[in-house]
């Protein structure tokens, strides 16, 4: 079993230029296969509220939920670095409140690392909750939590205008004390930039390969979640497919007598066969005619 990675050792990989795999997961079994499989890190993403809940968007999100996926995952995955990631109004209202979730999120599920969006205009809680001992990762570019504000789910730093402001960001992030910072959908050339001026590790999802490593939604690759299918996305299974077909079958096998057959049951003890038949025959009632 591979030894668990923590901070140090993802900064010798940015040295070594070893790239990190990351996805996220929401639950015990997808934890335990991203661990079988050798994943360097999960991030328990407020995504959970699209991809498991069945919510439009990531805003109605819980920290109570986000806690409960986080504690499922870390059983699951116990030798694999995980991040929460921080719902919305976890940690916009003050430092006071945003280290008191952080604080929870590693207390009660046993966290490596809290994850929130923003880049200025979150610097101080960045800086709260990395004096309080949690590691924390900025997450900036497309930012989920905004995107109404922003417009949609639109990628970001296309134009110099909109560059400064990632720039801007992500220094911020790294300034107030931030291990490590995620871009979300930025062009390559502003990742392979922003990787050759930070010190901090620069992990990718959807802003190209010029960088620490990269990350993608479960439910996006394993071809779970339907609504709508990121650009950045590389679709590796397609287990809705999968999943609905095998439920048809069961349905028809169900409907048609295929199923249970004799190997999914258990039978009477052997010996017992003749006192078994006695008993019912006991227990069973006349015919209404017959009363
Ligand atoms: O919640 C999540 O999965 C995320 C990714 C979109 C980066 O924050």
């Amino acid at each position: 079993m591979a030894k668990k990675k923590g901070r140090l050792e993802f900064l010798k990989m940015k040295e070594d230029g070893e790239k990190v795999a990351w996805v996220t997961a929401y639950d015990f079994p997808t934890a335990m296969f991203a661990e079988a499989a050798g994943m360097d890190m999960i991030l328990v993403g407020d995504s959970l509220g699209m991809v498991v809940m069945g919510y439009s968007g990531t805003i109605p999100v819980t920290m109570d939920e986000c806690i409960s996926h986080c504690r499922a995952v870390r059983r699951g995955a116990p030798n694999t670095f995980i991040m929460g990631d921080m719902p919305f109004g976890s940690y916009q209202v003050s430092n006071e409140l945003a280290v008191e979730n952080a604080i929870r999120f590693f207390k009660e599920a046993e966290v490596d690392a809290v994850k929130l969006e923003g880049g200025r205009r979150v610097e101080e809680r960045i800086t709260a909750i990395a004096e309080s001992g949690v590691l924390v990762c900025g997450h900036i570019g497309l930012t989920p939590q905004s995107s109404g504000p922003m417009g949609g789910f639109k990628a970001q730093g296309l134009t110099p205008d909109s560059a400064t402001h990632v720039i801007e960001d992500a220094l911020a992030v790294q300034d107030a004390g931030a291990y490590a910072v995620l871009l979300e959908a930025v062009p390559p050339e502003l990742t392979e930039f922003l990787h050759k001026r930070l010190t901090i590790p620069v992990y990718s999802i959807g802003a190209g390969a010029p960088c620490d490593g990269q990350l993608i939604i479960c439910g996006d690759m394993l071809g779970q979640f339907q609504a709508f299918t990121p650009k950045f996305v590389k679709k590796y299974a397609n287990v809705a497919e999968v999943v609905t077909n095998a439920f048809k079958e069961y349905v028809d096998d169900v409907k048609q007598g295929r199923f249970p057959t004799d190997e999914h049951v258990y039978h009477v003890k052997k010996g017992c066969e003749e006192e078994y038949a006695v008993l019912l025959k006991k227990y069973t009632r006349n015919p209404p005619f017959m009363l």
